[in-house]
């Protein structure tokens, strides 16, 4: 068998043009950590519930938990602008969510709304829900299905932050253990929730997921600045998409 990456731009370069970005900080405080975590945690449950519009209910999706080790290579990737909004590579042993948020103000981190806006493609009409049983390729969904990957149940993320002279943009590297978008695996079993948990108990505040998740404490808190500036290609990009194929 052999594991090839794909990875596609969702939307188009911004005339590929060089820019200098000025870094501001990277890095997460636990506050963030805990919101990211929660808010996969949340949407997964919503999914396995059967509380998300289409979806079937879900009766072996793990919780997750927060991984200091992915998110180390996550921050790190993160960190490195000359190639952020590209995957971090493949056969790493995880998958990897990317996003961007940019703004012309001086704006806060708002880690749930990019991991909302990777959930957000579960409304696409190219996710097909036959693709729950019997996953397949598409360019358009796969943060979705990495997301409420039932396996998945360990997540570390990644956070810089830059102003390019312009635009003050965010953005978020995830990363996750077991690796999610395998073709023709299924994205999930479907049934009633926590019925396939294996030795797992259900969880007690997300009630439909598998195993308890535990509070985010790692105690370390944002860098400020760093290189003074970088030059990247200028993408408009807002997410990237990584699909493994196993062939
Ligand atoms: C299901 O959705 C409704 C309406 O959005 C919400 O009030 C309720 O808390 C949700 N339940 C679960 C288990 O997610
Ligand atoms: C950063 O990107 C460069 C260029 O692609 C690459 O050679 C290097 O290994 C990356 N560093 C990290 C820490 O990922
Ligand atoms: C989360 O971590 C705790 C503590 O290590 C562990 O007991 C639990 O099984 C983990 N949960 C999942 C869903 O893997």
């Amino acid at each position: 068998m052999k594991l090839t990456s794909i990875f596609y731009l969702l939307l188009i370069l911004l005339g590929g043009a060089l820019a200098d970005k000025t870094l501001i900080s990277t890095g997460l405080t636990d506050a963030q950590r805990q919101i990211l975590l929660d808010t996969h945690n949340k949407l997964r449950n919503q999914v396995a519930s059967g509380n998300q519009s289409s979806q079937p209910q879900a009766a072996n999706m793990m919780a997750m938990n927060w991984s200091t080790a992915l998110e180390a290579t996550a921050q790190a990737w993160a960190s490195n602008m000359s190639t952020v909004m590209t995957h971090s590579g493949s056969d790493k042993g995880y998958g990897e969510n990317l996003a961007e948020s940019g703004s012309s103000d001086k704006n806060d981190y708002d880690p749930a709304s990019h991991v909302q806006m990777w959930f957000d493609e579960v409304k696409l009409a190219s996710w097909q829900t036959s693709y729950i049983n019997n996953y397949q390729f598409g360019s358009s969904y796969g943060h979705y299905s990495q997301v409420v990957w039932a396996k998945s149940n360990s997540l570390g993320c990644g956070h810089s932050y830059f102003f390019d002279g312009s635009y003050y943009q965010h953005y978020t590297v995830c990363q996750y253990q077991a690796q999610g978008n395998y073709l023709g695996q299924a994205v999930y079993v479907q049934g009633t929730p926590c019925s396939q948990c294996g030795s797992q108990q259900c969880n007690t505040q997300y009630t439909s997921l598998c195993g308890t998740t535990t509070a985010v404490n790692t105690g370390n808190s944002p860098s400020q600045g760093g290189p003074s500036s970088y030059s990247v290609i200028q993408f408009i990009t807002m997410t990237i998409l990584l699909i493994n194929l196993l062939y």
